[in-house]
């Protein structure tokens, strides 16, 4: 009989398998503990996958409350980073809402090289009180949006292969600290994100996470608001990608209704065909927060 595995919800934060490109080698290697994917464009890469194990072997090493370690970055990925700059620069200027570049203007990234959790914390924390901690294995959708109740945003450390700069099969640093680092930086952003911790908290029917995880996704991942004639971004999954935010006027429009965006299934693995438009940042801000406090 053919088994289906359901797609995760939110498995853009429930990342970090075994890097090994066969069980020969995981047996070999004991301290492997993330595995790419055969097309992942980093599974050829001995260097890289290293890279990705010590990474992820940090945030293992992790205890709440220890200062963040930095993560051992090569120049090489430090170059992804100043590609990615470039081509997110002016798409920003093009797609992204007010809230979210002042809010970057406030970050003042350098776009010479990756940034640590570990500095982008101090700023984030000062202005809303949110930090950033890194996560190894599995992170279930629960434990991630509970953590948001209690101000921490678990993510990833790693940075996507340098094969592929504009490319990444999973999320990265890039979409942690560009999407949401930035966007916590907002206090009425990161106010949404604590909300929707303390909705999940409260939620115990038995679809309740799965709704709460899909609003969560079409707004503060692929969110769209209007500004006078323009429509912009605040979804941190677009405000990450260039490729996407260009491609925002192919999508599907829908008026922002969160009871339907709770009962639409999504792909993570393509650019989204749908996405929810605001009439304004006051009214998702508005309509959302209310939403959340209901629950
Ligand atoms: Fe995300």
């Amino acid at each position: 009989m053919e088994v289906k595995t359901k797609q995760p919800l939110l498995s853009d934060h429930v990342d970090m398998r075994l890097v090994a490109v066969d069980a020969d080698e995981a047996i070999s290697d004991r301290n492997a503990i993330v595995q790419l994917d055969p097309d992942h464009p980093g599974f050829r890469d001995r260097e890289y996958r290293k890279r990705r194990n010590q990474i992820a072997q940090l945030a293992m090493n992790f205890q709440p409350g220890d200062q963040i370690p930095d993560a051992p970055y090569t120049a090489e990925e430090h170059q992804v980073w100043r590609t990615i700059w470039k081509a997110l620069g002016p798409a920003h200027q093009r797609h992204a809402c007010a809230e979210y570049l002042s809010s970057l203007r406030r970050l003042s990234f350098d776009s010479d090289r990756i940034p640590q959790l570990r500095e982008v914390n101090e700023k984030v924390q000062a202005i809303s009180g949110f930090r950033l901690e890194p996560v190894a294995g599995l992170v279930q959708p629960r434990v991630f949006l509970e953590n948001l109740a209690n101000g921490v945003f678990l993510c990833t450390q790693y940075i996507r292969h340098h094969s592929t700069p504009l490319y990444t099969p999973e999320p990265d640093v890039v979409h942690e600290i560009v999407g949401h680092g930035v966007t916590l930086a907002s206090e009425r952003l990161a106010e949404l994100n604590r909300l929707f911790g303390e909705a999940v908290k409260r939620a115990t029917a038995e679809d309740a996470l799965d709704r709460l995880s899909r609003v969560y996704w079409f707004t503060i991942e692929f969110g769209a608001l209007r500004e006078g004639e323009s429509v912009k971004a605040y979804g941190t999954g677009l405000l990450s990608s260039a490729g996407e935010m260009e491609e925002m006027g192919d999508a599907e429009l829908r008026p922002l209704d969160i009871e339907a965006a709770s009962h639409l299934e999504y792909d993570p693995t393509h650019f989204q065909p749908v996405l929810f438009c605001a009439q304004s940042f006051e009214a998702m801000y508005q309509t959302l927060r209310e939403y959340l406090i209901r629950w």
